[in-house]
């Protein structure tokens, strides 16, 4: 018997960032939205714990307790003085290192299907508190949708969203990690007096409203200077893909990828293309937002 689980990657509307705290981490306000390109996690009962993975990124996906998924498991089977004997398998399709919470996802995805495998029976508020544990990102994997996160930008508040928004995401050829990425916000803004991190309501209302001109004009990632400061090329890619038509782009999360808004699936295919052919990425995908969050199939 075995239980999958569908989790989305997720691109960050707004990022804007606050001082380092004492613990190290930056108080966010995070505007999440999931888009449709999925990891699938599968649960298996085993002799003992083992992680797989296939897919196009497979070869960067670390097997050990320190993958996400392995670390929802081993939480979940604690909390339940249970055997965390269970073969997790990851088709991963979301990049890796890649600021689009593919880590997270499996973590939640993990989570969720060692939940119904074991028959824990956790309650949404005890699978989202293991999910904070994990890491900030988390409880989003798990909810999808749309949600403004405060705090570390584990506390949620779902959001509202009138439309449907094409995107394309530009894959760089190597990863950047997020704490690196943090670091290099720090430095950048050492002797600055950074203002407490807000939402920005002209966003908030361009996502109730579906409205992708709106929703460009508002785009923000306070990361951005700091992922293109240890990524300069990343700055050729924004260019190919605003000159391909799109109608605004930014840097995913901590980056490297590159996130840009199309009007509609015909200018997101275009400007994919484009992007490509500019040799400024990898590769490029089309997703759709917004998509649901981790859901057993
Ligand atoms: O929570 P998570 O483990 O995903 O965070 C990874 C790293 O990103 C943290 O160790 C920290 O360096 C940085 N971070 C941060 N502020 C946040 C979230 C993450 O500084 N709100």
């Amino acid at each position: 018997m075995s239980v999958r689980v569908r989790v989305p990657a997720k691109v960050n509307v707004q990022l804007a960032v606050g001082g380092a705290r004492p613990d190290g981490f930056h108080d966010l306000a995070n505007v999440f939205l999931a888009v449709g390109l999925y990891d699938e996690i599968t649960v298996t009962p085993a002799d003992e714990l083992r992680v797989t993975c296939s897919g196009p990124y497979a070869a960067q996906v670390p097997l050990d307790r320190t993958n996400l998924a392995a670390r929802a498991a081993l939480t979940l089977a604690q909390r339940r003085g249970l055997d965390p004997a269970v073969h997790i398998h990851i088709a991963k399709d979301i990049p890796v290192a890649g600021g689009m919470a593919g880590g997270s996802a499996d973590g939640a995805g993990a989570l969720l299907a060692c939940d119904a495998l074991w028959g824990a029976g956790a309650s949404r508020e005890e699978l989202l508190e293991i999910c904070a544990e994990l890491g900030s990102d988390v409880p989003f994997s798990l909810v999808g949708g749309a949600a403004l996160g405060v705090g570390r930008g584990e506390q949620l508040t779902v959001l509202e969203v009138g439309g449907a928004f094409h995107w394309v995401f530009a894959m760089a050829e190597r990863g950047l990690s997020t704490p690196a990425v943090f670091r290099e916000f720090d430095r950048l803004n050492e002797g600055v007096l950074i203002p407490e991190p807000v939402a920005s309501q002209e966003l908030l209302d361009a996502l109730v409203k579906g409205d992708a001109g709106a929703l460009a004009a508002t785009l923000s990632n306070d990361l951005q200077p700091a992922a293109l400061s240890l990524f300069p090329e990343l700055a050729d890619t924004l260019a190919a893909g605003r000159a391909a038509g799109a109608l605004a782009g930014l840097v995913s999360g901590s980056g490297p990828t590159t996130a840009f808004l199309a009007r509609d699936a015909e200018s997101a295919a275009r400007v994919a293309e484009a992007l490509v052919a500019s040799e400024t990425c990898s590769s490029a995908r089309v997703a759709v937002s917004p998509a649901p969050g981790a859901t057993v199939v």
